[in-house]
Formats: C-alpha cells, structure tokens, sequence
C-alpha cells in the first residue's frame, strides 16, 4: 500500500475503527456501469431539461406535443440501467460488509448495489423495476429483459404515425391503465415523497452511523441531501468519494469510485 495517499489512510482508519457504516450513493457510483450522471457535461439534465422531464405533469404536456422527443428520454432513461452490470466501485461497496455493518443510502433507480451483493440497501428514489399503482403501492416486478424489450417496442413505435397511442400500447408492461387502475415505475420523480418505508429507514440509518462515506453524488437534491447533514449532527465522520464535488466533508478522495474504492477496501482490510 506504499502509493496510497495519506487521505486513504485517514479514511481507511476511521472505517476500520467505526461500527457502523452508511455509504450513501448517487448516479456517479453507476456512471462506470455505463449508466449515464445528472448534472455532468454530458447529464441527463443536460439533454432533457429537467422542467420538460423530470415531473409527471411535464411528462405529459411533453408527451401530448413531442411524444418522439419523451420516447428518446425513457429510452434514455432505461436502456443504459436495464443492461448494466455492476462497476467495481458496487463491489467494493458491497464487499466492506464482510467486515462490517453497512447500509446502503442510494439515490439510483438501477438496482446495481443489490446485484453486487450489498444486503441492505435504501432505495429512496424508488427502483425502476418495481410497477405500482398510481398511490405508489407494489403491483408487479419487471425483468431486465422485459425493459429492453420495452424500449424496443417504443422505438418502432415512434417511427410511424400515432405516436402516442401507439408509445403507450408499446409502453403498457411498465406503465398504463387497465380498467380504471393507473400504473407506473416506481421511481420518484420531482415533487413527489419519497420511497417509503426507505426514507424512513435512510434517516434513521444516517443519524446512528460513526461514518458515512458518500459516493458519486452533488448532493443538491433535496431531501435526499439531507443524509450528510443529518450524519454530520450526529457526530459522524464524512468522507466523500467523487473526481470533482468534496460534498463538504471532511475528507475527500477525488477520483472515479472503481478506483478509489477497492483500493480504499484493499487499506481497511490491511492487504
Ligand atoms: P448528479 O449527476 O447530480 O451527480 C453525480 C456525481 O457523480 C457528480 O458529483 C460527479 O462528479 C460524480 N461522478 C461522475 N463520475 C463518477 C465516478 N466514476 N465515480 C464517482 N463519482 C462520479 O447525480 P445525483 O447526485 O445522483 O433524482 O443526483 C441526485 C438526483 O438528481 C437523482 O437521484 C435524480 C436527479 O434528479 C430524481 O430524479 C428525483
């Protein structure tokens, strides 16, 4: 370990001495599963502005004037997760539990810290494969298969004439009606709660851990961004893992998390 910097040892230490540990993550813990980032240069909210696309009621108005344009941004939005695989930084995340107790706070929709092995994990932006009800109750689970078959579906889709009759037929395994029952993802969208009983779990979490190391998020949205706040009036130490926001905390390992991580694993377990 003779090229690890002195801020990996730092954090190493307090991991090492800490008992119980939150790691709490946003989309830059997936970005080397090929999974696109927010507000990077090349972000999701770069191409579809957040105001078009990040509501329901923007959906919509959208989708009754473009509806190729909201076809492109599910597209977008569900390809790239439905055929990831886990990165390094995931297995690393999920590998400290060996030694460890750990939660996992995610703002990610992907599923990707389950797929590595992390046990429990938060999921407070909801997960986009779970279908429920318009009330936000769990009706049915989707298969990575079938998401990519949906999106498959929605391309041909928007290539002939009847757009948005035709998007929805194509989209009705992860979203429509049946009867008078409404049906969606079950991911969170602006101005909406929550996932619940994860947010509640996610400050309880936070406020009764000794660190929190936080991993490929800015930490702008709200109330997710509350989690370092509430860890840091407990008295837990932060330690932010990021190549370009420090979140404020204490100790900062700039750097990609399949990088950082495993290297800051290989330092606790005294490899
Ligand atoms: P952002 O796009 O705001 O932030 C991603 C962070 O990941 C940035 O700080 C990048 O520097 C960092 N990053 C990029 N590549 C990385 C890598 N390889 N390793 C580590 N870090 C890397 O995404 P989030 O903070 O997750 O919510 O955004 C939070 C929420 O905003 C999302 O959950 C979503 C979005 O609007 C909703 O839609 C409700």
């Amino acid at each position: 370990m003779a090229g690890c910097s002195p801020e990996t040892r730092r954090a190493a230490a307090w991991i090492g001495s800490a008992r119980r540990v939150v790691v709490f993550t946003g989309a830059g813990v997936s970005a080397e599963s090929g999974i696109p980032t927010f507000r990077d240069e090349e972000g999701f909210w770069q191409r579809f502005p957040p105001e078009q696309f990040a509501t329901w009621g923007g959906l919509t108005k959208t989708a009754l004037r473009e509806p190729a344009r909201v076809a492109e941004f599910v597209i977008a939005l569900v390809e790239p997760i439905a055929k990831a695989a886990p990165s390094r930084g995931h297995a690393a995340i999920s590998e400290l539990e060996s030694f460890l107790d750990v939660k996992v706070i995610t703002q990610n929709i992907d599923e990707l810290h389950q797929e590595a092995g992390s046990s429990t994990v938060r999921e407070i932006h909801g997960t986009l494969f779970d279908v429920v009800s318009a009330e936000g109750r769990f009706l049915w689970r989707v298969s990575r298969r079938e998401l990519i078959d949906t999106c498959e579906r929605i391309r041909c889709a928007v290539s002939g004439v009847l757009k948005l009759p035709r998007m929805l037929l194509a989209a009705r395994r992860i979203m429509g009606w049946s009867g008078r029952r409404v049906y969606r993802p079950g991911i969170v969208l602006f101005g909406e709660s929550l996932r619940e009983p994860d947010w509640s779990h996610a400050q309880l979490d936070a406020g009764n851990c000794d660190v929190m190391l936080i991993v490929g998020t800015s930490a702008r949205v709200w109330p997710a961004a509350e989690m370092p706040v509430i860890a840091r009036e407990a008295g837990a130490k932060l330690i932010a893992v990021d190549p370009v926001e420090d979140s404020g905390a204490e100790l900062w390992l700039r750097g990609p998390a399949g990088e950082v991580l495993p290297e800051l694993i290989r330092m606790v377990r005294g490899d």
